[in-house]
């Protein structure tokens, strides 16, 4: 466990005192002083004598935060006598938060970060020392961790600018350490069960990747006949980045292994819900990477299952081209070609009841 300390204090506080708040707070939480990577308190309190000791005592390097920037700070224990004295509600809470990097955005999200809000001891001298303990955020692997509102950010941007990519780089090639990224981020997707029913292929025969574009190509010309009045405006669209991109893997279901846990009545259907996840996934870290994806399911899955000698019950659910690209495309590509256009939000979310009204008559597409 990593927390951050946040300390206030009276003036005059004798160095006994802090220590035992200190000692009394982390054994509350069932920490150790070597758990400890960050504290913090007020500048008013930069010259305090005990809160110096301490810090030379520990090796502690304090942060001194202003009252400005700890008032900012939704804590779940605000004291207006505090704020009159020191021009913040907080100051033990509020730094502590700081120096776990938390960004909380209430107070109710305060009290979650924190594992201990305001200790307080009373020294034989009749003077006070507040501990409060918070959480270091950003351990990868702590399941507690609380996003920062920076991390939540930057989340939102890569949702906003995943693109399904048809155009790449040629001849380029992904590190090891990405494909063990990309792999990593797949096998953290959910699935029905925890069956995990999704496999994927890395096609590195250059003739077998050839007669995969093949078959797309294929069944592009078949998808453009049954397209009728738009099968010109079809082939003018490009779909695929097959033969540039510099990874081609092939996502598949492999064949049932007769799950039952939440699929027993929806037993196709929630295999490939799983599988869809996993692709997600990697289309997001592909994205985090700076990488495009395209998933191309233009292909006769007969086909395609001869040419990757799929046993009997597993199936394709898609070619994913993956690689550099020049630019990502501002927006779906196929709005931006007119194709066609995204719903709007208000279309696709209602309440309770089926209430979406008929779907408006289109052109085939
Ligand atoms: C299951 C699935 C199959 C897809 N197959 C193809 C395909 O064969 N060719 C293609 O150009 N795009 C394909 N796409 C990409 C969609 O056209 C694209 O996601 C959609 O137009 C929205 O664009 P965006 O992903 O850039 O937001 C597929 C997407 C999904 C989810």
């Amino acid at each position: 466990m990593t927390i951050a300390l946040g300390i206030g204090c009276d003036r005059g506080t004798p160095v006994d005192t802090l220590r035992h708040a200190v000692a009394q707070a982390l054994a509350r939480v069932q920490a150790d002083w070597s758990d400890v990577s960050a504290v913090g308190s007020i500048t008013l309190k930069a010259d305090e004598p005990a809160l110096c000791a301490l810090a030379a005592e520990q090796g502690w390097a304090i942060r001194f935060y202003t009252p400005e920037q700890l008032a900012a700070v939704p804590v779940p224990n605000p004291s207006e006598t505090v704020r009159r004295y020191t021009g913040t509600a907080s100051v033990s809470e509020a730094a502590a938060l700081m120096g776990a990097g938390a960004a909380p955005r209430d107070a109710a999200d305060a009290a979650m970060a924190l594992l201990l809000e305001k200790h307080k001891l009373k020294g034989e001298d009749g003077r006070n020392a507040t501990v409060s303990v918070a959480r270091v955020c950003g351990g990868r692997d702590d399941a507690q961790r609380l996003f920062t509102q920076e991390e939540r950010e930057s989340f939102h941007a890569l949702l906003a600018a995943r693109r399904d990519m048809r155009h790449f780089l040629p001849g380029q090639l992904l590190s090891s350490a990405v494909r063990e990224r990309l792999m990593a981020a797949v096998h953290t997707a959910p699935s029905v069960g925890l069956m995990q029913p999704w496999r994927f292929l890395r096609i590195t025969d250059a003739s077998l990747r050839e007669q995969l574009a093949r078959a797309v190509d294929a069944e592009r010309l078949r998808t453009a006949e049954a397209l009728g009045p738009r099968a010109a405006e079809f082939l003018a669209l490009k779909v695929e980045g097959l033969r540039e991109c510099a990874e081609l893997w092939v996502a598949l279901l492999a064949p049932d292994d007769g799950t039952v846990f939440g699929r027993r009545t929806l037993p196709a259907q929630t295999a490939w819900c799983s599988a869809a996840a996993a692709v997600q996934n990697l289309w997001l870290a592909a994205r985090a990477e700076n990488l495009g994806m395209g998933w191309v399911s233009l292909f006769d899955p007969a086909e395609v299952a001869r040419l990757l000698q799929l046993p009997e019950g597993a199936e394709t659910l898609g070619l994913l081209c993956i690689g550099p690209v020049a630019h990502f495309y501002p927006a779906p590509m196929l709005s931006a070609t007119g194709w066609r256009q995204a719903r709007p939000r208000e279309h696709l979310f209602g309440e309770n009841t089926w209430g979406f009204g008929p779907e408006p008559v289109s052109v085939p597409g």
